[in-house]
């Protein structure tokens, strides 16, 4: 297994680029499974998430290729309707395939993605959803199988309660190809969901409403194979942005680039500016001036413009380094908390009570052993080894790699001391 090890206390300064959006080409992948032909998708990260997606691809029998900084895939040969349990048990977003296939094939086999490392997250909108717009749903050992008895749902209206990105996209996926109209209603409007419509679009699709709650498509017989771009990360700036404000020299910027900040959303920047941090916005990049000292600020997630519920380990990082006692209140997933008792071995205070944490911040945190628990868990780990009082090692750090793309090469390039290193996780602990 691999492991990053941190020597903290090094300052971050310089420029960080921001990478590919990992979620929104997630969904653009999908995309491409739609129409007859060749898709080319520019500014697709290197990221494991996307091997397994490209794997989830390949067995409909797309062939998906990588061509420099993006994919090629050629859809023209799918026809094996399936996903994989072994595959949508990686990675939950490979359930697009079922929206994606049901639209292009008529018919899907795709395994239920099941738990997740911080708790339940159901599918039951994008089951009810795909049944409100005439597809057949049947359960059985584990997967979805789903048919459109005559060849494309047929459409009709489904509310999404609560709002949902996966499921937005999941059934804009199979109502594009549709025999008929679909309204959707309390959509999602995320901008991964904006990008996303926004590809839809140019390949021929129907829809009125991107951006807004409420999404009409109108099914057409096909659509078209397209070149597309796909947008900066936006989880990746807000994550640095924390790591500027945290690990840089007060009063000296540093500057992320290739970045598209109106995706962070409102409340992010507006909570960020509170924390006494310096925040210049620009079209295409930040510069954060990392402050004296960081004012403690509560935040609530909620889907966008809500703080991202994806920033919210590393705003606990933030707050472990603030002047005072602040929350963190998950609204989106309330049992997103397998981070504290990882930070807590570096020496944070807090504690958890229901969807809440509160973090006394102000304690120098000191390098230890821990271990990654999911994605975002991760990185808020190396955060913290970056603030840290001596060594810390993150292990398991597979969770990292399928969403930050060369992340100890962007670091180590700002004077960050971290590198990766393999390591036998059973060993026995060595006998002085
Ligand atoms: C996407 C993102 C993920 C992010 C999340 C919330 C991708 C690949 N993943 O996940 O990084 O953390 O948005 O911003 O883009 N819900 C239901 N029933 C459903 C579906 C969702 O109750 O069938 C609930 C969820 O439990 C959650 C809320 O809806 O409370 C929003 O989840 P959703 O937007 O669906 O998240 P994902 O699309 O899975």
């Amino acid at each position: 297994m691999e492991k990053l090890v941190i020597k903290g206390g090094h300052p971050l300064r310089g420029t960080l680029a921001i990478s590919a959006s990992k979620n929104a080409a997630l969904s653009l992948m999908a995309a491409a499974v739609l129409p007859q032909g060749v898709t080319h998708l520019a500014r697709i990260p290197k990221l494991r998430d996307i091997t397994t997606f490209s794997h989830v691809l390949r067995i409909t029998g797309a062939a998906v290729t990588r061509k420099d900084t993006g994919l090629q895939i050629d859809a023209t040969r799918v026809g094996f309707p399936e996903a994989p349990y072994e595959l949508v048990k990686k990675m939950r977003a490979s359930f697009y395939m079922l929206g994606a296939l049901l639209g292009r094939c008529g018919r899907a086999r795709v395994s239920l993605p099941g738990g997740c490392a911080w708790g339940p997250r159901p599918v039951n909108l994008h089951l009810e959803g795909l049944a409100a717009l005439g597809a057949q749903i049947d359960l059985e050992e584990g997967y979805v199988v789903a048919q459109t008895p005559r060849g494309g749902v047929s459409g009709g209206s489904y509310r999404l309660e609560p709002s949902s990105v996966g499921a937005t996209i999941n059934l804009l996926l199979a109502a594009s190809l549709g025999r008929g109209g679909t309204r959707i209603e309390n959509a999602a409007i995320e901008p991964d969901v904006v990008v996303f419509c926004e590809m839809l679009s140019a390949m021929g699709a129907r829809l009125a409403g991107i951006g807004t709650r409420t999404i009409e498509i109108e099914g057409v017989q096909e659509l078209k194979a397209i070149n597309f771009s796909n947008c900066p990360d936006r989880i990746e700036l807000g994550t640095f942005m924390i790591a500027a404000a945290i690990a840089g020299v007060p009063g000296q910027p540093v500057r992320l680039t290739h970045a598209h900040p109106d995706h962070l959303g409102e409340q992010f920047i507006a909570a960020f500016k509170e924390t006494g941090a310096g925040c210049a916005i620009a079209d295409n990049e930040v510069i954060v001036t990392p402050p004296e000292s960081i004012n403690p600020v509560s935040i609530e997630t909620a889907i966008y413009p809500g703080f991202p519920t994806d920033l919210q380990a590393q705003w606990t990082v933030l707050l472990a380094c603030a002047n005072g006692k602040a929350t963190v209140t998950d609204q989106v997933y309330g049992d997103r908390f397998n981070h504290i008792p990882e930070l807590a071995r570096l020496g944070l205070r807090a504690n958890v009570v229901g969807n809440q944490v509160t973090v006394y911040g102000g304690s120098q945190l000191s390098g230890a052993r821990v271990m990654s628990t999911d994605l975002r868990a991760s990185v808020s780990l190396v955060l913290a080894g970056m603030i840290a009082q001596g060594t810390t090692h993150v292990g398991r750090i597979y969770h990292l790699d399928r969403g930050y793309e060369h992340l100890e090469k962007k670091l180590s390039q700002c004077g960050i001391d971290i590198r990766r290193e393999q390591y036998d996780e059973f060993a026995a602990p060595q006998q002085n």
